[in-house]
Formats: C-alpha cells, sequence, structure tokens
C-alpha cells in the first residue's frame, strides 16, 4: 500500500477557496518575481467548442480557477495543487489510443481523429472519494462512440483503460519516492462504458483541456467516485474478466471497483454523506451538500445495478 492515498486529507481539512486561492496569488506573484516554475500546465489549452447538450446541472459552475488548480493527477505529485505547478513539461501532442482486445476491429485512434468526433458541451456534477465536489463544464464525446467503431466480440464483459507512462514529463513518476505502480489503470463494465453519460473528453471551460486536468483525453463518469475519471489515456482494452484498477490494487478495503457515488456506504475512514463544494463558501461558509445517490445521476444509471449488492460491490 502507497504512503498516500487520495483521501490522505481528511474532509474536514480540506483548504477552503480563501485559503487556497490566496496560495495561489503567492504561486502568481512568485512567477512575477521571476521564480522558474515548471509551468502552468495551461500552455496547450486552446479554444475549443462542443454542441450544446441536455447534459446540464442546475448548479453554480466551480471557478475555473479551482477546477485547474485544486486536483489530483499523481503522475505530478501527490498534493493538490502539484499537478498545476508540475504539469507544464507534459507533451499532449503528438497522441494516439490504441484500442484493441475481444473486438472484431482493433483500431489507433489520432488525437486529430479523436477531436473531431462529435463533441458536445456537458456539465457534470463530479464528486471526490475524498469528501469534496465540484460541477465542471467538460467537452467530450460519448466513449460508445469509438467501442462501437472497434466492434466488441460477445465475449467483451469489461473495458480497462491506461495512462501514459513518461518519467521525464511526470515527475511524479521518477525518483525515489513513488506513490502508485504506474502505469494508472482503471476499469468498468463494458454496459457502464456504454452508459450515455460515460465521455471521454478532450476539453472544459471551453477550451482543450489543461495538461492538469488529463490532456488530451481523458475518461469521465460522473456517478462514480473521481478516481474512476482516468487521464492521459493511451490504451483502452477490451477484455473478459474484472480488470485491475490502482486504487483497488493499493487498498481493496477502502477502494472497490465499482465506486459508484453512494452516500449510504461510509468510506472505512469517514462518511460519505455530505460533500464539500468546492469554491463555495469560505472558511466558516455552509458549504456543505448532501452527496446524493450516484451523485444525481440515479434515474440514468442505477438501472445498471438492479438487484446488487451496492455495500459489498462498493
Ligand atoms: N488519473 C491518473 N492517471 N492519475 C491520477 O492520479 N487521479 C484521480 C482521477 N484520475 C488520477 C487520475 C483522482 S483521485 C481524481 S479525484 C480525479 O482524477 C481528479 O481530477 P479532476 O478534478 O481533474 O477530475
Amino acid at each position: 500500500m502507497p504512503a498516500y492515498c487520495p483521501p490522505h486529507i481528511p474532509a474536514s481539512e480540506i483548504t477552503p477557496k480563501n485559503l487556497y486561492l490566496s496560495r495561489r496569488s503567492f504561486v502568481g506573484g512568485a512567477a512575477a518575481a521571476g521564480f522558474a516554475f515548471a509551468g502552468t500546465g495551461q500552455a496547450f489549452a486552446s479554444p475549443l467548442a462542443g454542441k450544446p447538450s441536455d447534459y446540464k446541472v442546475d448548479e453554480k459552475l466551480t471557478p475555473k480557477e479551482a477546477v485547474t488548480t485544486y486536483n489530483n493527477f499523481y503522475e505530478f505529485g501527490v498534493n493538490k495543487e502539484d499537478p498545476s505547478q508540475n504539469a507544464g513539461s507534459f507533451k499532449p501532442t503528438p497522441w494516439s489510443i490504441k484500442v484493441d482486445g475481444l473486438v472484431g476491429k482493433p483500431k489507433e485512434f489520432g488525437l486529430d481523429e479523436l477531436m473531431k468526433m462529435s463533441l458536445e458541451d456537458r456539465t457534470y456534477r463530479m464528486r471526490c472519494v475524498e469528501g469534496w465536489s465540484m460541477v465542471i463544464p467538460w467537452i467530450g464525446f460519448p466513449l460508445s462512440a469509438i467501442l462501437d467503431q472497434v466492434e466488441p466480440q460477445g465475449s467483451a464483459k469489461y473495458v480497462s483503460f491506461e495512462t501514459v507512462v513518461r518519467p521525464e514529463e511526470m515527475p511524479g513518476q521518477k525518483g525515489f519516492f513513488q506513490p502508485l505502480p504506474w502505469p494508472y489503470v482503471e476499469g468498468l463494465r463494458l454496459d457502464e462504458a456504454r452508459n450515455p453519460l460515460t465521455i471521454l473528453a478532450v476539453g472544459l471551460y471551453g477550451e482543450t483541456l489543461p495538461n492538469q486536468n488529463g490532456a488530451p483525453i481523458r475518461l469521465v463518469v460522473p456517478w462514480k467516485y473521481g478516481f474512476k475519471s482516468i487521464k492521459s489515456i493511451v490504451k483502452i482494452s477490451l477484455v473478459e474478466k474484472q480488470p485491475q484498477t490502482t486504487w483497488k490494487n493499493s487498498n481493496a478495503r477502502e477502494y472497490g471497483f465499482y465506486s459508484n457515488v453512494n452516500p449510504a456506504v461510509d468510506h472505512p475512514r469517514w462518511s460519505q454523506a455530505t460533500e464539500q463544494r468546492i469554491g463555495e463558501g469560505g472558511l466558516f461558509g455552509s458549504n456543505r451538500h448532501p452527496t446524493l445517490p450516484f451523485n444525481g445521476y440515479a434515474d440514468q444509471v442505477a438501472s445498471l445495478y438492479a438487484g446488487m449488492d451496492l455495500k459489498a460491490n462498493y
């Protein structure tokens, strides 16, 4: 088990907006004063449009500043600020995703082709297993669009995903302390992967993805805890058996394969009944929201788990 799991910071200690934004102004000031930062990870972000879709959430968007500076991407370090500070040297182009395994037509999708898929604007609620949440305007396309092209065979029951390994560009993969084994891997059941809510995102807030948010292409599964949404994907395989997943491998008692957002099933170390909406309220503000079953997407996905014991399949 690594020294850090995603929830090494209890929800009660999550840095409130006013504090971490002031930390950001320190970073900005230090940069202006001539300190050499690895980069902001924004270097490659450029305008990008998706067509409007019905996938919207009638809730306040989390400020872009918070979405792009407070997140997990252990390949760039284990702290929330690390991805935005350490992802500047990462090169998201050229890129391709190899799709193989139990398929009729294996294929390598180049980034140009992926960017030409039918892109949509999708605003999703996102809930991290650590107890914080955001509302993020993504740009992406349904994962089913590429699954259909490769023609999964009848024996394919699951989809596995793999992140790139590039120690030269990802400081968290280099050096003595390696918080996780690489590559970071994730998996979904095939019907979850084909659900219309499941997208491959290539942008957020009207721009291509910043490096720290998973450039150039990452998964977004809004009814599951954030760690299922794997970033900077290079490989997708259709398989028969439930695939390995990074956090379950690291600590199976705390992180299951399904990881559906479920306020009724506590994490072994804390309740999952409420969440802190990042960017709302201040130090003493009332910014806790009740966590909703399947993160509010029960109408679309609860049927996928009919008859399953979701306490045993956490
Ligand atoms: N993907 C990779 N490759 N490496 C990671 O460390 N962290 C996960 C997920 N995807 C992670 C990853 C976790 S724990 C979370 S909460 C989300 O990314 C957070 O990122 P986001 O806020 O950009 O969605």
